[in-house]
């Protein structure tokens, strides 16, 4: 194959229906096979996607779109998206079915495939807080031939440089995602769903070297781009980043996994398994699964990932074992065992999935949690110890404790640390892996409640001003130079390295609920609601109390407010949280407590034969 094609799977037999390849996913039955079909590099194009939309049994009903202008050019089904048919199919594809008519009334309409500055920064007037968000969160949506498929990062009429925040990022989308499919609108994440995935597909280099297949883009872009032959026509193009365009080249290993646990809160929100049934959508799952479960070098079950692989996307030090991907990563992983369907050929996946599962859950649980009693333990670690039974496994030096542990680790409560290599404990109390930790179970209910008491106990330095900080503390000094690379975006205190971020309210918003205790999200909503909107939803804040608008935070972030959003929203209905967390099964129980008693570290015995849990 050419280099300057890309191979994408579509359904054998759905070719004769039209060269549309959101179409071919509308009408793939789940018993087709794949045949895989050559396209040129240049876009998954605009064809007759409108169909798509349509068939979708969302509360957005009323969404066809008229094909009276597209035809077959080639082995091209092209429609040309003139403004007033996008504009038509806008109005009709955005209106939710509960009465919000007039405010969607108000919108301003898309060009080129998002909204148009203009149409930002309203005052509120009377408007509730959360009435001003929804507009906001409206207003972001991006539009794919007349459908919503995503949303754009910031829409900041301030900003002078956008850079790629018009892009819809993967991670970015999660929050918005939730927000609407707890507001019963469901096609938009629907249409994410599957248009991100023909991007997985996607012919991907940089520097003529390809990543693996399963990767998920870090964000794509809606562009309209002139019709070949015909300057009369546009059409629109979905054009996916995968790390080749992001500052520093950084690998979304992320987005993958996001994507598995959107599909799966998809399927448990709507009710509807359809889509997670879906040929085309196991065989996506199942890429991503191979890439993760792709035997390397490593040692540890936990995923080995370059530095900026996930929210953090610069250097931060967090290369190797970060506990935000391995939450994500186990996430994934019991989203997809539920998920997946059994067939001829899969067993070999889902054995490995299940030994994965339970190592890494041991793994997380034994060697990154940290409390008062086990730096104790490590202050006192003998060294240099060759065995198999070693207390001290990965030769930590006790001197390696930071002085601010000390301080910081309450009597009661405890963290997961935020990477663990050889040598190497990265104390940092990192926010969205601890929190993700709780919502998954890969914590232990205890973890889990430590966790939240240490949060509790720790209100002024994670919390303070405006919830909630990234990570804790912030590297100053030398210690920034080195880790860092002298990056003047990542000062202490600032972005990265100690910054606040709203839109972390959502995942503690799922992770108090789901231990019983949502008085801690409430009272971080009630603070962030003080400033958000006089502020102008910021991406995120600076300073060790969050006193202070990011340096160069982006004004109206999208995930900003979908975060705060989706916290309000399952606070008034804390049950609908479980569509996004996940309860330990007994049998994962049992093979956990099977490791816990083979464990030399607490039997130091002589070593007993490994066993493979089947789970
Ligand atoms: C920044 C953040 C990243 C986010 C992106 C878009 O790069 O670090 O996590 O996805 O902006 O908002």
């Amino acid at each position: 194959m050419a280099a300057s094609e890309t191979v994408l799977r579509v359904p054998l037999g759905s070719l004769s229906q039209s060269c549309c390849l959101a179409s071919f996913f509308v009408n793939s039955t789940p018993n087709l096979s794949f045949k895989p079909v050559s396209i040129n590099r240049k876009g998954v194009r605009c064809t007759n996607s409108h169909e798509f939309s349509s068939v979708s049994n969302s509360a957005v009903g009323g969404n066809s779109f008229h094909s009276s202008n597209c035809s077959l050019k080639g082995k091209k089904f092209v429609c040309k998206c003139q403004k007033h048919d996008v504009e038509e199919s806008i109005r009709s594809t955005v209106l939710p079915s509960d009465g919000l008519k007039s405010d969607l009334d108000e919108m301003p309409l898309p060009v080129n495939g998002s909204l148009s500055s203009n149409g930002n920064a309203q005052s509120v007037g009377t408007k509730s807080i959360e009435d001003e968000a929804w507009d906001l969160l409206r207003q972001s949506v991006v539009f794919y031939c007349g459908s919503p498929i995503g949303t754009i990062a910031a829409n900041d009429p301030s900003s002078t440089s956008v850079l790629n925040y018009d892009q819809v990022f993967i991670r970015d989308f999660i929050p918005s995602g939730i927000a609407f499919l707890l507001k019963g609108e469901y096609d938009i994440v629907r249409n994410f769903i599957l248009y991100t995935l023909q991007l997985q597909s996607w012919e991907k280099t940089m520097d003529c070297h390809s990543p693996g297949q399963g990767l998920m883009p870090c964000s794509f872009k809606v562009k309209t781009v002139p019709l070949d032959g015909d300057d009369s026509m546009t059409e629109e193009v979905l054009d996916p980043d995968f790390g080749e365009a992001a500052i520093g080249r950084v690998a979304p290993v992320d987005s993958g996994l996001w994507w598995i646990i959107l599909l799966r809160a998809y399927g448990k929100c709507t009710g509807d398994l359809s889509v997670q049934e879906r040929v085309d959508v196991q065989t996506g799952i199942k890429m991503i699964l191979k890439l993760c479960l792709a035997d390397g070098f490593d040692m540890f079950p936990t995923l080995l990932v370059t530095d900026g692989s996930c929210m953090i996307d610069r250097r931060m030090g967090i290369h190797g074992h970060p506990l935000e991907i391995q939450a994500l990563f186990y996430s994934a992983l019991v989203c997809a065992r539920e998920m997946l369907t059994p067939e001829d050929g899969s067993d070999d996946l889902i054995r490995a999935l299940n030994n994965r599962l339970v190592a890494l859950n041991f793994h997380i649980r034994e060697y990154y949690w940290l409390d008062l009693k086990k730096i104790n333990e490590i202050y006192r670690y003998q060294t240099e110890e060759y065995s198999y039974d070693a207390v001290n496994k990965f030769n930590i030096y006790p001197d390696q404790i930071p002085s601010w542990l000390v301080d910081f680790m309450p009597n009661r409560g405890g963290y997961l640390i935020g990477n663990l290599q050889p040598a190497h404990m990265d104390f940092r109390f990192f926010t969205l892996g601890n929190l993700w930790s709780i919502v998954s179970s890969l914590a232990t209910n205890d973890q889990s409640h430590a966790i939240l008491d240490l949060i509790e106990a720790k209100w002024a330095e994670l919390v303070a001003d405006m919830p909630l900080k990234i990570c804790y503390p912030a590297m100053e000094g030398e210690e920034w130079r080195i880790i860092t690379g002298s990056d003047p975006k990542n000062t202490p205190w600032s972005y990265h390295n100690g910054g606040a971020w709203p839109t972390l309210l959502w995942q503690l918003t799922v992770a108090s609920i789901k231990m019983g205790r949502p008085e801690i999200a409430e009272k971080a909503v009630e603070l962030a609601e003080r400033r958000i909107s006089l502020d102008k939803w910021p991406e995120y804040y600076d300073t060790k109390r969050a006193r202070f608008i990011g340096k160069q935070a982006r004004l109206y972030q999208t995930w900003s407010i979908a975060g705060y959003l989706v916290a309000k929203l399952l606070l008034a209905n804390p049950a609908a949280a479980k569509f996004l967390t996940s309860e330990e099964d007994s049998d994962l129980r049992n093979a956990f407590s099977c490791m816990i008693s083979a464990n030399p570290r607490r039997t130091r015995g002589p070593k007993k034969a490994q066993q493979p849990f089947i789970v």
